[in-house]
């Protein structure tokens, strides 16, 4: 195997907001997910002792956007994180570099467990480093081969720290962008939606959630009300078909009921609750055009969907209730190689 001569590599990858289909898309129904302009940035130095050392900012006290964003029980979720994400690293190169040891650096602009895909970000920067240190390569362009490998391995990554994972957050990590998935049958089929310079604005609840507690909670549903269930995913699906005919349209009326209607969906299956209703309501108080969870719920936080004339009363009508809100912008790029 020809192992990099250098000896550091780089990369970053960013956070996610699914607009359209999240637990829906466990089902292999599809969803509509953007990139945001929050990132994991990765720095690792290339050591010949066998072994992977992490040391970030995952974790709470350490972390400016998690003290100004985060809740207490960040420290434990992010615990979570960083062996699952030892393990993983550990595994690739047990395979393909055993002589190798990395010692790596995190530092990362997404809080963990608040449904902005902080974990596919962190194994979507891992893979995209141990894809240079395997590939030996000090070139920063990623073939569509090796951004294929490092979306595969980063779902796997994923895969040991939330169980079962539809793939769609490591995917949009991976790819950048604004995009419509279509599950993971084999191939994924997806097709980058036209961009539109959507007016996303984001509500974080400090409260986090556990993802795979969430998607554990959505299979009980299915399983003790399935017939209730797959008329709820077949409406998730067509929220999402006639979403992705809005986007192409520009219509941000259409864009925002939608969203909406995905999240009426959400609460049928268990994810919302009182306090996440009570925001939202205040959201169309103030005008905005649609609101959701995004993510796994539970807490985490709320896409709201609204003009930027609209923010100044939203920011007034929230403040008070300690919440952390900004407005947020889709990023065209995924995985970034420095
Ligand atoms: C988490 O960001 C989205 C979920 O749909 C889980 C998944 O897709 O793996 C809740």
């Amino acid at each position: 195997m020809d192992i990099s001569s250098r000896t550091q590599v780089g990369a970053s990858a960013p956070g996610k907001v699914i607009i359209f289909g999240e637990h829906f898309v466990v089902y292999n129904n599809e969803a509509v997910v953007a990139a945001i302009n929050r990132r994991c940035f990765g720095r690792a130095e290339l050591t010949k002792n066998f072994r992977v050392q992490i040391d970030s900012n995952l974790e709470w006290h350490n972390n400016p956007y998690s003290k100004q964003h985060g809740t207490n029980t960040n420290a434990q979720a992010n615990r979570k994180l960083l062996e699952p994400l030892k393990s993983f690293c550990r595994s690739i190169l047990k395979d393909c570099a055993p002589e190798m040891g990395l010692q790596i650096h995190i530092k990362s602009e997404l809080v963990v467990g608040v449904g902005l895909g902080s974990s596919a970000a962190s194994c979507v920067t891992l893979a995209g480093i141990l894809r240079s240190v395997i590939a030996g390569t000090t070139s920063k362009e990623i073939s569509p081969y090796d951004r294929k490998w490092v979306f595969e391995n980063a779902l796997n990554g994923e895969q040991m720290i939330h169980n079962k994972s539809s793939g769609v957050d490591c995917y949009v990590s991976t790819y950048g962008g604004l995009v419509h998935f279509t599950g993971l049958s084999g191939t994924t089929e997806t097709a980058a939606i036209e961009n539109q310079p959507l007016p996303l604005f984001l509500i974080n609840t400090r409260k986090s959630h556990e993802t795979s507690e969430l998607v554990s909670h959505v299979r009980r549903f299915s399983m003790n009300r399935s017939k209730y269930f797959n008329e709820l995913t077949r409406d998730a699906s067509a929220v999402c078909s006639n979403g992705v005919r809005a986007i192409a349209k520009g219509s941000l009326e259409d864009i925002g009921r939608l969203m909406t209607e995905n999240h009426k969906l959400l609460r049928e299956i268990g994810v919302s609750n009182k306090e996440i209703e009570k925001i939202i309501g205040i959201c169309f108080s103030c005008g905005a055009l649609g609101a959701k969870i995004t993510g796994a719920g539970g807490g985490g936080c709320i896409l709201v969907l609204t003009r930027p004339e609209t923010i100044p009363a939203l920011n007034a009508a929230l403040s008070g209730l300690n919440l952390c809100s900004e407005a947020i912008e889709i990023a065209n790029k995924g995985i970034i190689i420095d």
